[in-house]
């Protein structure tokens, strides 16, 4: 099938486009490479560009003339959206609107969206399912609740149909070892720990330990990159039988406090980096754990890498083999 996709040489939508090429899939990767990398795109065809150029965008669309269309290009930091929220709303909003005109004028009806967690905001239930209320607390959920808005009053207005995909905390590498998360300033606790172990930052700061969790931090659901790749993968092959739009959550169904992922990282790499207790990041809700029963009953997803454990473990050889990369260059 051929398959759009934005995106596709950042961190998930890499593992994305390696799931779906391993698959035969003819893909045109779009991104504007200013958080991806055309390495990390191992195949299809790797066009450079920016979703609010709908001049290149409605000509690409014409020309490959896609079946469906996965959106990743996003903006994902939470603490940045709530200092600079108009970049996000640019970024995450105005420019899926571009991607969408561009699709209904080339009339493809078939799309998978990168949604967040984050659109649940603080859930009433734990592990919270997708018929929550949407209520974030920080532009980043706004904008992915804002876009899903938008796909549901598409859906019912036209030939058009969607899945959004609801992803919680995303971590890994790819477990060939091929590509893996790569950005200049990561903020993400998995990495951020790793590059602490590795002596890339001083130490690591726990962002606020008085949440009403058993250890006083935040908890969350984290999900390896290929898991969600195959999540895709699956929703898509759905999308495609059912001609029917959806919403499903990626995840596993536990969670785990910032001192247990500490504690992770520090059993898997042997090195006792520094800590310290930090206040409050913005933005950040307790615990956000998904009931993905969803995604399982319906695309017959299931996980094969549920162990936070193996999850470090793969980010961490990643890691370790940047380190190598970078002095053999
Ligand atoms: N944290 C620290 N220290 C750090 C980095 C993070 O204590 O150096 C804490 C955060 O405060 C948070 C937890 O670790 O409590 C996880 O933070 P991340 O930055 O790794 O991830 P977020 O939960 O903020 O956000 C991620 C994605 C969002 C997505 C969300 C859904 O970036 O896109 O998961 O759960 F919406």
């Amino acid at each position: 099938m051929k398959i759009f996709v934005t995106g596709g040489a950042g961190y998930i939508g890499s593992h994305v486009v390696k799931a779906l090429g391993r698959e035969g899939h003819d893909l045109l990767v779009f991104d504007n490479l200013s958080t991806g990398h055309e390495w990390a795109v191992l195949y299809g065809q790797l066009i450079k560009g920016d979703l609010s150029n709908m001049t290149l965008l409605k000509k690409l669309m014409k020309e490959f003339n896609p079946e469906a269309v996965i959106h990743f290009a996003a903006s994902i930091q939470v603490e940045e959206s709530v200092r600079e929220p108009l970049k996000y709303y640019e970024d995450n909003v105005c420019n899926t609107i571009n991607l969408l005109k561009a699709m209904k004028l080339a009339k493809v009806r078939n799309f998978i969206y990168s949604s967040s967690a984050a659109v649940y905001g603080i859930p009433v239930n734990v592990p919270v399912d997708e018929t929550a209320d949407m209520k974030p607390i920080n532009p980043y959920g706004a904008t992915k609740a804002v876009v899903e808005q938008i796909l549901k009053d598409m859906s019912a207005a036209d030939d058009f149909r969607y899945i959004a995909l609801r992803y919680f905390n995303v971590a890994g590498a790819d477990t060939d070892g091929h590509i893996g998360q790569l950005y200049k300033n990561p903020t993400h606790l998995i990495t951020r720990a790793l590059k602490t172990a590795k002596g890339e930052f001083e130490k690591l700061s726990i962002y606020g330990t008085g949440y009403p969790t058993p250890d006083g931090t935040c908890i969350r659901d984290y999900i390896h990159v290929d898991d969600l790749a195959r999540a895709h993968v699956q929703s898509l092959d759905h999308l495609m039988d059912t001609k029917k739009s959806d919403i499903m959550n990626c995840g596993y169904g536990h969670g785990f406090s910032v001192k247990e992922v500490v504690s992770t990282v520090k059993k898997v790499t042997g090195i006792d980096f520094p800590v310290e207790e930090a206040a409050r990041r913005a933005g950040d809700p307790p615990a956000l754990v998904a009931c993905s029963d969803r995604l399982k009953a319906k695309t017959g997803w299931e996980p094969r890498h549920d162990d936070l454990e193996f999850i470090v473990k793969t980010a961490w050889k990643w890691e370790k083999d940047l380190t190598r990369k970078a002095y053999a260059a």
